[in-house]
């Protein structure tokens, strides 16, 4: 089991911005953030910048983190394709601002709030995670963000109020790969309520101490560290408190292989291939995969009623 404990050095502080982009990169972007007023920002490399005031938060792991080129060129955001390199690629078409996010259903105070609004909500916090994508690799990426209970709170649930339904942006003109029906678009997700009010899910904003790279997400994501990545849904543009269990996006497109919980689990094989192992991307042997990704000290507790087989 890894030794959790808090995260007290920022991880701008560890790595300096040079060494975790490269320093030839770094030089680009920084030449590159002052032509971006003028010219319009590169794809995704310049549309980041400082975000300022975060502070240390809990959880993190001293694992090495997974460097900027990978976390920023390695994704899956199948708006922008379905290849790795894809959202590097292509999503400099994103605008994330201005960007208004909806907050409705079984609330009491449902509104929509504003990106910079959203951004002023709770202190931003550095939160170090490991993060375990359901096709067998791994990273761990340096986030910039807040506990998604902060804007719970203050949005006050109803009672009836049981899950939450996320939805990303579904503009063709900024997403390319709408054009294709590789899933049944926008692209949604879900957790249960008390998935979604733990203190590890996090509303994100950035990563390594700067605003998220669009492929990221930008500017707006939801940051799940026990489940597999595709449960944490990016550029999201609306949150939806309900009563029933919502249809998840790749729950509609392959039932068998994704259930509505993707908890990271090394017991229960996805449907064509085993859990048991990971690649750290970076790393050339594979390591073992950890039950709740290692989180299970903090997690595990919300599914001790449940038949994970049956529930994946
Ligand atoms: N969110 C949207 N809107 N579209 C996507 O295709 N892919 C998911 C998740 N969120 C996806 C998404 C998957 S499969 C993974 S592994 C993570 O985003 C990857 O996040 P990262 O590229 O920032 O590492």
């Amino acid at each position: 089991m890894l030794i959790q404990h808090p995260a007290d050095i920022r991880p701008s502080e560890i790595t300096p911005a040079e060494v975790y982009r490269g320093r030839r990169e770094f030089i680009r972007a920084a030449g590159g953030l002052a032509l971006a007023a003028g010219l319009g920002a590169r794809v995704g490399e310049v549309a980041a910048a400082k975000l300022t005031g975060s502070r240390p938060g809990p959880f993190g792991t001293r694992e090495e983190m997974t460097p900027w080129k990978d976390v920023t060129g390695y994704n899956n955001f199948y708006e922008f394709g379905s290849d790795k390199e894809d959202p590097a690629r292509h999503a400099g078409s994103l605008r994330p601002r201005p960007w208004t996010v909806r907050v409705e259903g079984l609330v009491r105070r449902p509104g929509d709030y504003d990106i910079d609004t959203l951004l002023g909500l709770a202190p931003l916090e550095d939160r170090i995670y490991r993060m375990r994508c359901v096709e067998g690799w791994s990273m761990v990426i340096p986030w910039v963000g807040y506990p998604l209970d902060a804007l719970i709170r203050r949005v006050e649930p109803l009672g009836s109020a049981r899950y939450l339904e996320f939805t990303t942006l579904n503009d063709r003109a900024q997403m390319p790969g709408l054009r294709y029906p590789l899933l049944d678009w926008p692209y949604t997700e879900g957790l249960r309520l008390d998935e979604a009010r733990h203190p590890l899910t996090l509303l994100a904003v950035g990563l390594y101490g700067e605003t998220l790279p669009n492929q990221n997400g930008a500017p707006v994501r939801i940051v799940v560290p026990w489940k597999y990545g595709f449960k944490s849904a990016k550029s999201i543009v609306s949150i939806r408190f309900v009563e029933k269990q919502p249809l998840s996006a790749w729950m509609k497109a392959a039932p068998r292989e994704y259930g509505f919980y993707s908890n990271v689990n090394p017991e229960v094989d996805h449907a064509r291939w085993s859990q048991a192992k990971e690649r750290r991307i970076g790393e050339f042997f594979k390591r073992k995969t950890l039950m709740y990704n290692g989180y299970g000290e903090q997690v595990a507790r919300m599914y001790s009623n449940l038949d994970l087989r049956r529930y994946f």
